[in-house]
């Protein structure tokens, strides 16, 4: 495994739609383990193709659903991260309801912003093998799954947000970048 390296803007492959996948070869799983580790060295809890130079319809994302949700007790155990690979995914029904977060991300050094999103999404994509595969994801999961598919399409997180701000130093802490 090899770290890669992330494209920031205005790197035009950040703006471009990505191609789908066709061929589930040995180096399509080079670049989703290298994708894995980048991912981890960031750190982020998401990251695409196109943000590692590569033009094709790939994302790996990794969180601890809940994550965000107040703890009870602080003393609870971490949940566990869920690890995804999403080839070719394609967002097939939306939730009505929208909630407002902030992001950031890998790209786009030292900006974070307000973005409204579906709060569920189901999504339909192939696995890392090229098996089909369905999801249903709320929360913060959501919301990572909709950046990272926007990615895919050049779309970024500045392109939704109502407004973007340099983070102080808690914001630094506190947003997770994909
Ligand atoms: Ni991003």
């Amino acid at each position: 495994m090899a770290l890669r390296q992330i494209a920031h803007l205005p790197e035009p492959i950040l703006r471009k739609k990505a191609k789908p996948i066709t061929k589930f070869d040995k180096d399509l799983q080079t670049l989703i383990d290298d994708m894995i580790e980048t991912m981890r060295e960031a750190p982020g809890v998401g990251l695409a193709a196109p943000q590692v130079n590569i033009p094709l319809q790939l994302a790996v994302i990794e969180y601890a659903e809940n994550e965000d949700e107040e703890e009870e007790n602080e003393d609870a155990p971490p949940k566990p991260k869920k690890l995804y690979v999403l080839v070719n995914p394609e967002i097939i029904k939306v939730s009505e309801e929208k909630v407002l977060g902030v992001e950031g991300c890998l790209s786009i050094p030292g900006l974070i912003g307000e973005v409204q999103r579906h709060e569920a999404i189901q999504v339909k994509a192939l696995n890392r093998h090229g098996q089909p595969v369905k999801l249903k994801v709320n929360g913060w999961m959501a919301r990572i799954f909709q950046h990272e598919i926007d990615h895919l399409n050049g779309v970024l997180f500045t392109d939704r947000a109502a407004q973007v701000w340099k983070p102080s130093e808690e914001e630094n802490e506190e947003t997770p970048l994909d």
